[in-house]
C-alpha cells in the first residue's frame, strides 16, 4: 500500500481528485496518510477532515529559519513513512533535503504542457494568462517528477485541453482542472502505486 502525503496551498480540488479517485477504485494500492499546507486558509486543509485524513499546517512563518521549517516538514514525511509526496497546488518551494530524500518520489500537478508556460513565476492563473497571451489553440497539464529546478522533471503524464476563442484565463483555468488535472494526477498515482513507472535519468517509462 503506497502511502502519500499530499502537499496544498488552495482549494484543494486535485487533492478531492485523488480521494475520490481512491474511493471509487480509480485509484488502487494506495493511502492518503495526511495533507499537509502552508495555508491555515487553505479550503483543501477543509476538505482532509471531512475525508477524516490527518490535516497538518506547517508553515514557513512559524519557524525562525527557513532550515527549521525545511527540516520539519522532512521529519513530517518520514515520521509518517511517507512513499510518495504529491504536490496538489502547492505553493512552497520544496526543500533541497526533501527533494534528496525523495528522488523520483514527489510528482507535481502543473497546468500547462511543459515545457510552455512553467518555471519560476508560472503558477495559478499566470499560467493561463500566459497561453491566451501567446495564443495557442491547445493548452493542458503535466504531471512530473519533482528535482531541483522548478516544473524541470521528468513527465510522467500530459492531456491536452483545447484553448476557445473566447476564454478568459478563469474559463480555461476550469477546463484544464475538470478534463485534464483531475484525470492525469489520479491516474498517475494509481501507475506508481502499482508498479507500471520506471524512471531512468530524465526518460520515463510506463508498462501498457
Ligand atoms: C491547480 O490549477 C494546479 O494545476 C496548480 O494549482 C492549482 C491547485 O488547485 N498547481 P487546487 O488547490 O487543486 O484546487
Amino acid at each position: 500500500m503506497l502511502k502519500l502525503a499530499v502537499l496544498v496551498s488552495g482549494g484543494g480540488t486535485n487533492l478531492q481528485a485523488i480521494m475520490d479517485s481512491i474511493d471509487d477504485g480509480r485509484i488502487t494500492n494506495a493511502e492518503i496518510r495526511v495533507v499537509i499546507s502552508n495555508n491555515a486558509g487553505a479550503y483543501a486543509l477543509t476538505r482532509a477532515e471531512k475525508y477524516g485524513v490527518e490535516a497538518l499546517l506547517l508553515s514557513p512563518k512559524s519557524f525562525d529559519t527557513r532550515e527549521e521549517f525545511n527540516q520539519k516538514l522532512l521529519e513530517a514525511l518520514k515520521e509518517r513513512e511517507i512513499d510518495l509526496v504529491v504536490l496538489a497546488g502547492y505553493l512552497v518551494v520544496v526543500p533541497p533535503c526533501v527533494i534528496e530524500e525523495y528522488e523520483n518520489r514527489i510528482i507535481n500537478i502543473h497546468p500547462s504542457l511543459i515545457p510552455s508556460f512553467c518555471g519560476t513565476g508560472c503558477y495559478g492563473l499566470h499560467v493561463h494568462e500566459k497561453a491566451l497571451a501567446r495564443g495557442v489553440r491547445v493548452s493542458g497539464a503535466t504531471v512530473h517528477f519533482v528535482d531541483e529546478g522548478t516544473d524541470t522533471g521528468p513527465i510522467l503524464l500530459q492531456k491536452p485541453v483545447m484553448v476557445e476563442q473566447d476564454d478568459t484565463p478563469e474559463v480555461l483555468q476550469r477546463r484544464i482542472m475538470e478534463q485534464a488535472e483531475w484525470v492525469i494526477l489520479p491516474k498517475a498515482i494509481d501507475l506508481i502505486a502499482n508498479g507500471k513507472v520506471h524512471v531512468n535519468g530524465r526518460k520515463v517509462t510506463i508498462d501498457e
